[in-house]
């Protein structure tokens, strides 16, 4: 895999906006890029992973960032491109963010330790990780397959094994803490196959690595807790992200029986939550506000888990 480094700016760090304490509150009051805090995020050329960078460089943290800005064969939506990595990338800029940005497979760790290496020795540190990249290959022409099964449990569960594999050694050795955030899925909290019409190899797959994250979390969570380091997982519902905004998921909304569709039907009214919605989350749980919380499962879900 060749890597490209796609940008990096030297935008100063933002003026604090945030609560004290000793994560995301002190990059903000020492106005010291050298001493900004430092978020990885996985995932990163759209969608959430897109928003939570945003998210980073409003509040002064620089990030580092990976997507495999290719197709993964067994998903029928488009997948995203080294053009959406750039725009990435120009939208941290130009919130005054700092950000390197990497094409990588999570489903490798030497790729995902590549991007790690380059980032830390560009911003000096790291003190976030965000597990976030995933497919959805759960409908769709082949969602019914083998290989379906196998991408979901090698890009969800594996890509966020290699994530953490390759962060936390760097969180330990600094011996600052960290917080780690994983994102989940409602598919983990309740079954997305609820009559055999909804039964394809790809949902099970997608709903079982997701579940298996939740186990993944709780370990990582007893672990790093001794070195002040937090592990959470977050559960978002439907979010208007291009993971579900595409004709595949249009044409099962359409035509779906209505019970296989109940795991995203949400309890208040919006048909699917915002990337912000995640992002606002994703940040509370790096910063000092949630400095006690780890081992956690939150869902954002606008309570689809009533329905
Ligand atoms: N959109 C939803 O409705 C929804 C709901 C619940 C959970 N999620 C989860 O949220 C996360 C983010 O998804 P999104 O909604 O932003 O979708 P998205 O498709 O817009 O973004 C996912 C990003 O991950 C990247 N990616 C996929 N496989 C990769 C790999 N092997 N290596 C590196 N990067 C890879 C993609 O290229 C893409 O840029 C995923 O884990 C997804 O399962 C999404």
């Amino acid at each position: 895999m060749v890597y490209v480094i796609i940008g990096m700016s030297t935008h100063p760090t933002l003026e604090p906006t945030a609560p004290e304490g000793r994560h995301m509150s002190e990059d903000r009051t020492s106005g010291n890029p050298s001493d900004a805090k430092v978020a990885f995020i996985t995932g990163v050329a759209r969608g959430q992973g897109r928003s939570h960078a945003l998210h980073f460089a409003r509040a002064g943290v620089a990030v580092i960032g990976l997507d495999i800005c290719g197709q993964v064969d067994s998903v029928d939506y488009p997948m995203s491109s080294e053009l959406d990595l750039a725009d990435t990338v120009a939208e941290v800029e130009a919130a005054g963010g700092r950000i390197l940005a990497r094409v990588g497979d999570v489903r490798n760790l030497d790729d995902v330790k590549s991007a790690l290496r380059d980032g830390v020795a560009a911003f000096g540190r790291l003190d976030y990780v965000v597990a976030n990249a995933g497919i959805m290959p759960i409908w769709g022409r082949y969602a019914n397959t083998m290989q379906s099964w196998q991408d979901c449990l090698d890009v969800i569960l594996t890509g966020v094994l290699n994530t953490i594999e390759a962060s936390y050694p760097i969180l330990v050795e600094q011996g600052a803490g960290g917080s780690i955030v994983i994102t989940g899925s409602m598919a983990a909290v309740q079954p997305m196959m609820r009559t055999l019409d909804g039964h394809t190899l790809g949902l099970l797959g997608y709903s079982a690595a997701k579940a298996a994250l939740v186990n993944l979390s709780e370990n990582y969570a007893s672990a790093l807790a001794g070195h002040g380091i937090r592990v959470n997982i977050v559960h978002p519902t439907g979010v208007a992200t291009p993971m579900i905004e595409n004709d595949m998921c249009r044409s099962r909304f359409d035509n779906a029986n209505p019970e296989d569709l109940k795991t995203i039907v949400n309890a208040l009214p919006t048909d699917k939550v915002q990337p912000r919605d995640v992002s606002e989350l994703v940040v509370w749980l790096c910063s000092d506000r949630s400095r006690y919380l780890t081992g956690g499962a939150i869902r954002v879900d606008a309570g689809a888990k009533l329905r």
